[in-house]
């Protein structure tokens, strides 16, 4: 039998543990804070409890498993699909959400700090999600808060429901990961996303490449935590030279608010763009994928082609997103 845990002793006796760690609900009351919680079992579950999330929208599109509960969407930082999708997601499940989209508006704007902020809003909701500037400042929400916290990304840190939501794109549209080679293309040093995704990819067998300009690549921290894990990762300057071989093209933006030097941005903004010129010397089975915005990496003449699955990819969100909400909350 599952030992009960008083709410307020929770965060104090597993921080975010690896999800798998216990028995009866498994990730009832854990924080998401960065991909490397995840083992293959979680993620084969999620992804099974997400593929019931699509199956129940597309039947009666919002259904009561959360009625009752209340998300707190705290976002720092600018946000569209991933605040939406949160907001969706709980919406979808019976639940309500506390929108915090402007911290201009709220006591931030007065000077508040970020734990006190947390302590307020976990008075009000069940579950909180947070997107910050600041890299590990999901994980100090985490401390502070009794209630789950969600990185909905911490500065150039970590994304990990994007990366979630990435590996559920691959899946569906490409069957399976293992064996693929995913070429990452653009701000590789100060993308979350790509962060989080190398990561979670290094638990499959997978090629990876690297494609940016000098100045944007992987950070070697990274690249070399994955070494030692045993990926088979390269870098380029161009995609020239792996784009045939590429199974899953991640295409992403340069990440403008992140550079000291406005000029340095100039430089390298429009170093690479997909075009249909470009698909032309890519496989006939392949996927080009980007966790939008875009602004102007891939032209909009390659939105037709049925490999570009970016817009599918933003929906694959909501199934990912209503799936961890239900199981922090012990719904599933
Ligand atoms: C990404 C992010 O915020 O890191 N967007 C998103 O969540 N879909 C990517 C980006 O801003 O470039």
């Amino acid at each position: 039998m599952a030992t009960f845990v008083p709410p307020n002793e929770r965060n104090a006796r597993s921080p975010h543990l690896p999800f798998g760690d216990h028995r009866g609900a498994p990730f009832y009351g854990k924080d998401v804070i960065s991909v490397s919680q995840f083992s293959r079992t979680d993620l084969e579950y999620i992804f099974g409890v997400a593929k019931e999330m699509r199956a129940m929208v597309e039947r009666v599109g919002t259904f009561d498993l959360l009625k009752g509960k209340i998300l707190a969407n705290l976002f720092y930082e600018p946000s569209t699909r991933t605040s939406s999708s949160f907001l969706a997601a709980m919406e979808r499940l019976g639940g309500s959400v506390i929108p915090i989209n402007e911290v201009r508006y709220s006591s931030v704007a007065k000077g508040e700090s970020l734990p006190d902020t947390i302590r307020t809003l976990e008075c009000y909701a069940d579950v909180i999600v947070i997107r910050h500037p600041e890299v590990g400042s999901a994980e100090v929400a985490a401390k502070y808060s009794k209630k789950p916290v969600i990185n909905a990304g911490d500065g150039i840190g970590e994304h990990p429901t994007q990366a979630l939501l990435d590996l559920f794109t691959i899946k569906e549209e490409l069957g399976q990961v293992d064996g693929l080679t995913v070429t990452m293309l653009g701000d590789l040093k100060n993308g979350r996303t790509v962060h989080s995704l190398s990561r979670l990819l290094s638990t499959f067998v997978v090629r990876l490449n690297y494609v940016s300009p000098e100045i944007l690549r992987m950070p070697p921290e990274l690249v070399e935590e994955l070494k030692v894990k045993g990926v088979s990762q390269k870098e380029f300057d161009a995609l020239e030279p792996v784009l045939a071989e590429t199974d899953v093209l991640y295409v992403t933006r340069v990440q403008k608010e992140r550079f000291e030097s406005q000029d340095l941005y100039e430089k390298v903004k429009g170093a690479f763009v997909i075009t249909p010129e470009t698909m032309e010397q890519a496989k006939e089975k392949m996927i080009i994928m980007h966790p939008l915005p875009r602004v102007g990496e891939i032209s909009m003449e390659v939105d037709d082609d049925p490999r570009a699955a970016y817009f599918r990819q933003m929906e694959y969100g909501l199934y990912v997103r209503m799936a961890l909400l239900a199981m922090v909350l012990g719904k599933a």
